[in-house]
């Protein structure tokens, strides 16, 4: 078994198989790493091998799309593309900050309010009146 410290989240710790998938490994024992596509195509789990990016596998094409010569080279990858075969350390930067950057405006307290004033984007009624 190897094992998997997500920094990121208080540096807990996870153990798997080796040539396990990061991202599953995340999802499996809640390790943290945020995600939306799991395949290669929005960018969301780009995350830092801390330590141990020895062990992790060759670069896809598709983290060659989203991530840059400088960061690939720095550490980073794709957590639903890499597979790692030892020990690692990953860490990212959390989705609360990320969303502090285009979000100025913190949740108010009374969020039903603001949920019920119509003013909320619906996508789920625009889906079904679309079928
Ligand atoms: S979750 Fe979308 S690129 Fe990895």
């Amino acid at each position: 078994m190897i094992q998997i410290t997500f920094v990121s989240n208080n540096g807990k710790t996870a153990t798997a198989p080796p040539n396990s998938n990061l991202l599953r490994v995340s999802l499996r024992e809640q390790g943290g790493i945020p995600f939306k596509c799991g395949g290669g195509l929005c960018g969301t789990c780009k995350c830092h091998i801390d330590s141990g990016l020895e062990h992790t596998d060759e670069v896809k094409a598709k983290e060659r799309k989203l991530l840059t010569e400088q960061e690939l080279a720095s550490g980073h990858r794709l957590a639903c593309q890499t597979f790692v075969n030892g020990d690692i350390s990953v860490s990212w930067q959390p989705r609360a900050a990320a969303a502090a950057v285009s979000r100025p405006a913190p949740v108010p307290a009374n969020a039903d309010a603001v949920a019920g004033d119509g003013t909320k984007e619906t996508p789920k009624e625009s889906e079904s009146s679309a079928r």
